[in-house]
């Protein structure tokens, strides 16, 4: 089976690839959280930075655009073509509501008619210049039977991969992934399907529709990798490979990472914060010290507090 890690805004960036990458390892694919183009430029300096191929080495990485309007995605595409990639994802799921109201992500699903304009844009270039165009997708925008017509249309389409979360707008990241949806998928969809949403263990993973009778060898994790990152080698089924060690190096390859390129102290312990909003079911006896980590204003408060927890 094949794992991709999903695009987190804010957490998976080229500093956080890297060192799952080299530590952990076992990602297939990594996606970039969306680069959002706007008529000025396709990208930001930031975005050319996380996604440029000298800061991604040994990472197999697909950029993930987020627009709805077909000009600015394809000069984004032929920026990151010109960087060396072969393949984009087009975000169909953002379920924020300033992305929404201006028609982008999730906000886009509800426009079937710009939706169809929009994908015979892209798809045309795709196919003049050789590009692979992937999407991430959820069921609908405000309900999840709006799933059918959208499988009709992404048919019409050589989409490369399609990666669903199968819950709508509403659902945010909440509640139980509509799995009925997502084997509707599987039985209807043209091109190679990817299952994405609530997998946080090796049961979670078996449960899925089509994975025991192998029409599903594809899954992509976000919330499950980054609260256990050795979940990526269970699920690939190398249950020898939970060395502790490695997640105090995970830490300290980050913590350090962010020391180098942030300041002051606050802001690489905000970036820190974050994820040990994910880390802290890792340490349920640990609560006190938890306590005192998210509180830490200074490097040293925030050293004592972790460097007991781990
Ligand atoms: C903080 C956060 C940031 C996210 N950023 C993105 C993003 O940039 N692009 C995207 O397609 N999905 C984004 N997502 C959605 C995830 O990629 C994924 O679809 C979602 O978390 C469900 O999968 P999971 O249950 O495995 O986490 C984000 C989710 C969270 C919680």
């Amino acid at each position: 089976m094949k794992i991709y890690f999903a695009p987190m805004e804010g957490i998976t960036n080229h500093i956080f690839r890297n060192a799952y990458n080299e530590i952990y390892g076992h990602i297939d694919k990594f996606f970039t959280p969306f680069i959002s183009p706007s008529e000025k430029s396709p990208m930001t300096p930031r975005e050319r930075k996380d996604v440029a191929p000298e800061n991604n080495k040994g990472i197999v990485l697909v950029p993930q655009i987020l627009t709805c309007r077909s000009d600015n995605f394809i000069e984004a595409a032929k920026e990151l073509q010109a960087m060396g990639y072969n393949e984009v994802n087009l975000n169909l799921g953002c379920p924020s509501g300033t992305v929404c109201a201006k028609g982008k992500g999730a906000g886009f699903l509800s426009d079937t008619p710009a939706l169809t304009r929009f994908m015979d844009d892209i798809y045309s270039y795709a196919d003049s210049a050789n590009l692979k165009i992937s999407i991430k997708t959820r069921l609908g925008y405000s309900n999840p039977d709006e799933f059918y017509d959208l499988v009709d249309i992404f048919n019409g389409f050589p989409v490369s991969e399609l990666i669903v979360h199968p819950r709508i707008r509403s659902d945010f990241y909440k509640g139980e992934p509509r799995m009925e949806y997502f084997a509707y998928a599987l039985e209807h969809a043209k091109c190679p399907l990817v299952y994405n949403g609530n997998i946080f263990t090796c049961e979670d993973l078996n449960d899925l529709p089509g994975f025991a009778d192998g029409r599903l060898d594809t899954i992509m994790s976000g919330r499950g990798l980054l609260s256990d990152p050795s979940l990526g080698s269970r699920l690939k089924g190398l249950t020898s490979d939970t060395d502790p060690g490695k997640f105090r190096k995970f830490h300290d390859t980050l913590y350090n990472a962010y020391r180098k390129i942030m300041s002051p102290d606050i802001n690489v312990l905000y970036k820190m914060k974050d994820l040990w909003a994910y880390w802290q079911h890792l340490f349920e006896d640990r609560e006190r010290d938890i306590k005192r980590l998210m509180k830490a204003k200074k490097y040293a408060e925030y050293e004592e507090a972790a460097y007991r927890i781990i």
